[in-house]
């Protein structure tokens, strides 16, 4: 299997308003998007799928220990 491209700190981006879908297995090219790797590689975890109200700038979460994902709150500078 590939090896998660993901890091240790959050990816920050101007988000749109809107559906969006977040990577969770760290594989995609896309990042901090799902581009479908996850399904290809058989990893058995999904993209964080949700509804984006505001547009904004968002911290995605990439260490994957976020109590709210797919949102960083810290966790990562904590441990
Ligand atoms: S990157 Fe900040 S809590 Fe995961």
């Amino acid at each position: 299997m590939t090896q998660p491209k993901h890091g240790t700190k959050p990816i920050v981006i101007e988000e749109t308003a809107g559906k969006k879908a977040y990577c969770w297995c760290g594989l995609s090219a896309k990042l901090p998007y799902c581009d479908g790797t996850h399904g290809r590689e058989q990893t058995g975890v999904k993209p964080i799928v949700c509804e984006v109200d505001k547009p904004g700038r968002k911290a995605v979460c990439q260490c994957h220990r976020t109590g709210t994902p797919p949102w960083c709150d810290g966790t990562h500078a904590r441990q």
